[in-house]
């Protein structure tokens, strides 16, 4: 079996994190085709040459190392959230780096790598993998704009060295990621790896109301048409609404919000805010939608708004493939015996498009505090190397 090096391996992932290194803890700020985000991708290119691998760049910016000939694929993204750690996605796609390098120099089994562009949805929702699984139209991401007004079609051509053609996925035997859990749970109960059965599914779009611009001072508290007023409605409304359609793991968020022209003394006129919801169950999430796009309809009648929805974003939930997942389950116990547990995936990750095309399973090794989307998101050295030895065991069994 390949000899992984975990020094290698740790030393790749602290050079990563120097590209748009935050300065505060080991933070992040690369989100997708910014010049840390491009910069990083040239970096891993020249690494993946070095280790042997083929490199192809897709044409929206995915980094593929690729192997002769039929491979497994390893990988995750290295575009991180507006604030992001140092980890999500970085560590899955450096641990397919020494993965596949040890394989290299092992004579096999052999290994290919990726980095997908944009998982963190600057665009969409995980929109490079979701373009090349077919999931997302690339004419219909093209028109996908981020919060300043930018299409993807604009940042997509900022990425050098792209080639036309998507990679054929019929190369590749199965798609493991690597992921920190992003959550509480292997932390808090000192388990070393999560061995990853489902990731949840999820909605999200755009919600504009447009109301009457007016003088803070002089328009009285009656009649006025305040879209932050109307916002805040829509917000305690759907809670309520939710009640009895909702589980504990059932999470919404409105994580972004404009408000219009966002001035102390002007009633605010529009709101656009992103609505975000997630469960396992695709049944739930639909009948979560009818509920979201009723209350705003309710809201925007009640109150006298004009009412817009942006393009309805998702992902299926997915299980993961059962031959896949025996093995980084094997290897688990191999590894860390009676350390280990078996859980769903509350965060998305580019897998759930990759199930579209090759067999897929994740595994997942705990969060500080079970912090992330922050920059105080980290993981224990010897978790993380811990991980890669479990994802390169299950390599040597699948290989
Ligand atoms: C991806 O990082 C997500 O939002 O779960
Ligand atoms: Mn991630
Ligand atoms: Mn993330």
């Amino acid at each position: 079996m390949a000899q992984i090096n975990s020094e290698r391996f740790l030393a790749d992932l602290h050079e990563l994190r120097q590209f748009g290194a935050s300065g505060v803890g080991k933070g992040v700020v690369r989100p997708a085709y910014s010049e840390a985000d491009i910069a990083a991708r040239d970096w891993l290119a020249g690494k993946m040459r070095d280790a042997g691998l083929r490199v192809h760049v897709d044409p929206v910016g995915s980094v593929f190392g690729l192997a002769e000939g039929p491979s497994l694929l390893l990988g995750s993204h290295s575009d991180s959230q507006p604030e992001g750690g140092w980890l999500d996605g970085a560590l899955g796609v450096i641990a397919a780096l020494e993965v596949a390098r040890a394989s290299v120099e092992a004579g096999g089994p052999p290994v290919s790598v990726v980095s997908f562009q944009d998982e963190e949805g600057r665009f969409g929702v995980t929109t490079g993998s979701a373009v090349w699984s077919g999931n997302l139209p690339l004419d219909k991401a093209d028109g996908l704009t981020d919060r300043d007004g930018v299409t993807f079609a604009d940042a997509r051509a900022l990425m050098p060295h792209r080639e036309d053609a998507f990679v054929d996925p019929a190369q590749f035997s199965g798609f493991l990621e690597m992921h920190i859990e992003q959550g509480p749970v292997l932390d808090r109960e000192s388990d070393a790896i999560g061995v990853v059965e489902a990731i949840v599914g999820i909605r999200d779009m755009k919600i504009t109301l447009e109301g009457e611009q007016n003088h803070a001072g002089t328009t009285p508290m009656q009649g006025r048409r305040d879209a932050f007023q109307a916002l805040s409605r829509f917000n305690t409304l759907i809670a309520e609404r939710f009640q009895n359609v909702v589980t504990p793991s059932t999470v919404w968020t409105i994580g972004h919000v404009t408000l219009h022209p966002n001035a102390s003394s002007i009633v605010p006129g529009r709101v656009t805010f992103s609505m975000q919801w997630r469960d396992g169950d695709a049944d739930r999430l639909g009948r979560m939608e009818t509920i979201i796009r009723q209350t705003a309809e309710d809201v925007a009648h009640s109150g006298g708004f004009d009412l817009s929805f942006g393009p309805m974003l998702g992902l299926e939930p997915v299980d993961m493939d059962a031959r896949l997942h025996d093995a980084l389950a094997h290897s688990a116990e191999a590894e860390v015996s009676g350390r280990w547990r078996k859980m769903p995936s509350g965060a998305l990750h580019d897998a759930t498009n990759v199930s579209k095309m090759m067999p897929v399973a994740m595994l997942f090794v705990p969060s500080i505090n079970g912090i992330s989307h922050a920059f105080g998101e980290d993981t224990d050295e010897a978790d993380l190397v811990t991980g890669l030895r479990v994802l390169a065991g299950a390599v040597g069994q699948l290989g």
